[in-house]
């Protein structure tokens, strides 16, 4: 995996331990990880209420689980799986079943989970293949994948790392690494593979909020849809 480092005064990026550093900005609305919050609404939009109980949704590369205020009165066990130990520190401190882990290697097993949200995660993983057949197998037939991350193409990579990291509050610099943002095609291929049929749709923030949020005059960004997934998308499928 690639890291972010001081290397010779230049930025390496996608290093796991910068969600450690920053584990102070996690839960404030208006720090450096708001935009995750915004996502977090919306995937927690696509998420049904539970239809059994004892339901569990698997959170993978669930941070300091900022998708828990989303679920809540849906009926679910959400079990969040992530790699910072600091982050999962404070998932647990909102409700959430944490388990320090891979998401290339989840310890878990097979068929666990009725919901399995993969929210800003495969754009961090150097294997997308295995990150996608961890969460397919974690799935139980009938069970929902939920998704969404950013595509691997050139508008992408100029406007969430070139333009984005470059805005104070809407991207931490470093944090995706171009190299490893989602081949959409390899995406739905590999769910397939495993059973799971993907539908992706476009979505970005309304330019509207974000204006109204950076002056300080709304405290959320509602995320609106986009007839193209060249950027942002999300993604979502049942598995057979
Ligand atoms: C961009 S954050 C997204 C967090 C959360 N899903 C959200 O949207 O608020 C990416 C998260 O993935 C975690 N992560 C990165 N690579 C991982 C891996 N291989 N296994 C587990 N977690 C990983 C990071 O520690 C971080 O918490």
């Amino acid at each position: 995996m690639r890291r972010q480092t001081r290397d010779a005064g230049r930025t390496v990026p996608n290093d796991p331990a910068l969600y450690d550093r920053h584990a102070g900005e996690w839960w404030r609305p208006r720090g450096v990880f708001a935009v995750l919050h915004w996502l977090a609404a919306a995937r927690g939009a696509m998420v049904p209420a539970a239809t059994r109980p004892g339901a569990v949704l698997v959170d993978l590369g669930c941070g300091a689980g900022l998708l828990a205020p989303h679920l809540e009165g849906k009926g679910y066990t959400h079990i969040g799986v992530d790699l910072s130990a600091a982050s999962l520190r404070l998932a647990a401190a909102h409700g959430v079943l944490a388990v320090r882990g891979d998401v290339l290697a989840v310890p878990l097993p097979d068929g666990c989970a009725d919901v399995v949200a993969a929210g800003e995660i495969l754009e961090h993983v150097p294997d997308l293949r295995r990150a996608v057949a961890e969460a397919c197998r974690l799935l139980r037939p009938g069970g929902l994948l939920v998704v969404d991350t950013l595509a691997a193409t050139a508008l992408c990579r100029f406007l969430a790392v070139t333009v984005a990291e470059r805005v104070p509050r809407i991207a931490v610099r470093g944090v995706h690494d171009p190299a490893l943002l989602v081949d959409r095609a390899a995406l739905v291929e590999e769910c397939a593979r495993h059973g799971v049929a993907l539908e992706l749709r476009g979505i970005r923030p309304s330019l509207v909020d974000t204006a109204w949020w950076l002056a300080g005059r709304r405290a959320s960004v509602r995320m609106v849809p986009v007839p193209t997934t060249a950027v942002l998308f999300q993604a979502r499928g049942v598995k057979r």
